[in-house]
């Protein structure tokens, strides 16, 4: 039998990626998403890719019946994978009710039909936001949690919380959540990828549109940091690596039978790179010359983070596998079919 999946932000740039993973390792997947940040033509992209196309449910999370609705519609879901959130940090300075509502109502929900229908399983979406500054480097899973430096970090740490305290009343349910560091790059065949609404908050996005020339400049945030070449540093992960090591959380919960259990992962890359190290390997990998200028740094930005994946590599029997060249390479390839899409 095939274990059904519930994918929540199924249509979103890490969703996307995760769920054409399960779907080549057999899995049928049901996606929720409310479209506030992706459209419905990523279903056709994965539909390409792997040659199934999933089920699909236009629903808002923090819509309790209509979620319920889906429950009991598709029955005998196994496992959940929950990446539906709000995640700009700056619009969350803006708008923090807006994310405390959205990103804590929609996993509350998501854990009372959990209950109601028996799903036992949750992999949790988590960031490295909820290190802050980290004391040491790399970072391990013991580090400690620091006071959040947005309104979207820390939901984060709530929502890790609740899933804690939720578990511990919960003997039936097993619970993964994975810390993620810096996801970037597309999928090799350029038909998924990363759709920035507006003018882009992360690096990657920046870059490869300013290459296109949709953006003029491309600023680097910060020369003075006490790093080797001044800019900040953080760990690149291809978002491929990062899909698949989901299903690996899900085959380690659907094959758990001592239940109880909350176990968090980092998922990185181990290796630190900096910005502009960053901006010479996408230069190289893709004979682009990118306009660039250093200004200062951003606020609320850390220094340096990067991920210690021991844990991951020996726990999990995960690692990431893909360079930063071919994951940068991925990125403009996708930026390229996008902005030819658009045209056609
Ligand atoms: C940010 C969030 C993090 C979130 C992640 C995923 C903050 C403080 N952290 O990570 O919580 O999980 O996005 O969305 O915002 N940079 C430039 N120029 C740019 C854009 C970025 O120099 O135009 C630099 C940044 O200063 C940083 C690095 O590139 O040093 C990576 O930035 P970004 O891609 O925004 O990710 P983070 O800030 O690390």
């Amino acid at each position: 039998m095939k274990p059904t999946i519930l994918v929540t932000g199924g249509t979103g740039y890490i969703g996307s990626h995760t769920v054409i993973e399960l779907l080549e390792e057999g899995m049928e997947v049901v996606i929720i998403d409310n479209l506030s940040n992706s459209n419905l033509e990523v279903l056709d992209g994965i539909e390409d890719i792997s040659g199934k196309r999933p089920h699909f449910e236009k629903v808002d999370l923090r819509d309790r019946s209509s979620t319920f609705e889906v429950f009991e519609k598709y029955s005998g879901i196994e496992a959940i994978i929950h990446f539906a959130a709000f995640k700009a940090v700056g619009e969350s300075v803006e708008k923090p009710l807006a994310y405390y509502e959205n990103n804590l109502l929609s996993l509350i929900h998501l854990l009372e039909a959990m209950k109601k229908y028996g799903v036992p399983n949750l992999v949790f979406s988590s960031s490295c936001t909820v290190y802050g500054e980290p004391d040491s480097l790399p970072v391990t899973e013991e580090a400690s949690i620091k006071k959040a430096n947005s309104p979207y970090g820390n939901t984060k740490q709530i929502c890790e919380e609740i899933l804690q305290d939720t578990i511990e009343s919960s003997p039936e349910n097993g619970v993964i959540s994975l810390r993620y560091f810096n996801p970037i790059g597309a999928h090799p065949s350029a038909k998924i990828g990363e759709l920035p609404i507006g003018v882009p908050n992360n690096l990657v996005p920046f870059i490869t549109q300013t290459a296109f020339g949709i953006r003029e400049q491309l600023n680097v945030f910060g020369q003075d940091y006490n790093t080797p070449d001044g800019s900040a540093i953080r760990d690149y992960i291809n978002v491929v690596d990062l899909a698949r090591a989901h299903v690996v959380a899900i085959r380690r919960l659907l094959e758990q039978k001592q239940k109880s259990s909350f176990e968090v992962f980092n998922l990185g890359t181990g290796k630190g790179i900096s910005v502009l190290e960053i901006i010479r390997a996408f230069e190289n990998t893709t004979g682009q010359k990118l306009n660039y200028r250093m200004v200062d740094r951003r606020e609320g930005d850390v220094e340096q983070v990067y991920a210690d994946t021991a844990f991951a590599n020996n726990e999990l029997g995960w690692k990431a596998e893909k360079g930063i060249e071919e994951t940068l390479l991925s990125a403009w390839n996708w930026e390229k079919y996008i902005r030819l899409k658009a045209t056609t």
